[in-house]
């Protein structure tokens, strides 16, 4: 029979976490056991898994003893605390936060574009999930590098706020009821409204005046595709979306593409899908990238201001492909190729 193994969620019920459980059953992961883990605020509450009700346990100390691998998504700083203890209980951690991506002996894996790195969690156990916008960048990037080497990215994002957690969709909803009631919205996980507007600002400003957010996307696309030399400079936004992150990108090439070679090669190309009929006004957009695993990209131009340019229009259910899938998809190589 088969290998099955034992499965800790940290942060199980979570707008990450969630999903987490969820494609762990749709995928068929083949789960033994499954420890769904939250705070104190969550006792008494339970998961729904393959028609169970399992109960979610308070995350401590002891929580990993017997476990195989432990999904993370429970913000970084619970990331930093109990990732090292579950890898010294003998958890492989596949940890969804930023706290050990950019961690020279941690490796940080889209399984589109680097599976092998996989293999050097023996270090200390843990695997970094990126951050949503980098994941599904790259994997429309790697195939264009891989043809005709990447020296420069513009990328401009539309993010949903279902990436900052479920409070944040709760006061996007919140909010949007409240103004059409003629009522006063409420702003508490924002530092303003969000409904109805934009907010260039995605976690925190930097001394170079980027934000967080905006820096995870240079250094992760570097790390992931295994190349400094791709120069990368990021714009980030919190749109009023619910799910789905949306990018605009302009690539300078080293050798020449024409549209149709982009297009051919990202057609090919692994969890891609290509939506590019602007004649029939099909274009990717968050609502049909919403609750499934593919990363849609269309828009497909050549940038005609410089000699070796392409503008992409990128769009992905950031908590799916963005977090949760990618970081199954992790597991699912652990299981069948280290574990
Ligand atoms: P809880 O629901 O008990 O607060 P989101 O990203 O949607 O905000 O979800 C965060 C997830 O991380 C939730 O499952 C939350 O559990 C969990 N979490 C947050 N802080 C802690 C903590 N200190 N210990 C354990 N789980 C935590």
């Amino acid at each position: 029979m088969a290998r099955t193994f034992n499965v800790a969620v940290a942060g199980a019920t979570g707008a990450v976490g969630t999903q987490m459980v969820a494609c762990l059953e749709e995928r068929r992961f083949p789960v033994k056991m499954l420890r769904p883990l939250a705070s104190e605020r969550s006792l008494g509450r339970t998961v729904k898994f393959q028609g169970q009700e399992v109960p979610v346990e308070v995350l401590n100390e002891d929580s990993f003893r017997g476990i195989d691998v432990a999904l993370f998504s429970a913000g970084a700083s619970v990331s930093l605390k109990y990732g090292p203890i579950a890898a010294q209980s003998g958890a492989i951690v596949v940890d969804n936060s930023s706290a050990f991506r950019m961690d020279p002996d941690i490796p940080l894996v889209v399984p589109e574009v680097n599976p092998d790195d996989i293999g050097l969690y023996t270090k200390r156990g843990i695997i970094a999930n990126p951050n949503c916008s980098t994941i599904q960048m790259v994997v429309v990037l790697k195939p264009i590098h891989d043809a005709a080497r990447i020296k420069r990215v513009v990328v401009s994002t539309y993010q949903a706020v279902s990436g900052t957690g479920q409070k944040a969709v709760e006061e996007l909803a919140a909010q949007v009821r409240a103004l059409l009631s003629g009522q006063d919205p409420v702003s508490k996980v924002y530092p303003h409204r969000i409904a109805f507007n934009v907010l260039p600002h995605i976690d925190v400003f930097l001394d170079n005046g980027y934000t967080k957010e905006e820096m995870k996307m240079v250094n992760e696309t570097r790390k992931i595709m295994g190349d400094d030399s791709i120069r990368v400079t990021a714009t980030t936004a919190r749109v009023p979306v619910f799910y789905g992150h949306s990018e605009a990108v302009n690539l300078e090439t080293e050798k020449k593409l024409s549209v149709d070679q982009v297009r051919e090669m990202l057609a090919n190309a692994p969890g891609v899908k290509v939506v590019d009929e602007p004649g029939s006004r099909q274009y990717p957009m968050p609502l049909d990238a919403a609750g499934q695993d593919l990363t849609l990209v269309g828009r497909i131009r050549e940038d005609e201001s410089i000699a070796h340019g392409i503008n992409l229009w990128i769009v992905a259910d950031n908590i799916r492909k963005g977090a949760a899938t990618n970081a199954v998809q992790i597991a699912e190589v652990l299981a069948e190729k280290y574990l």
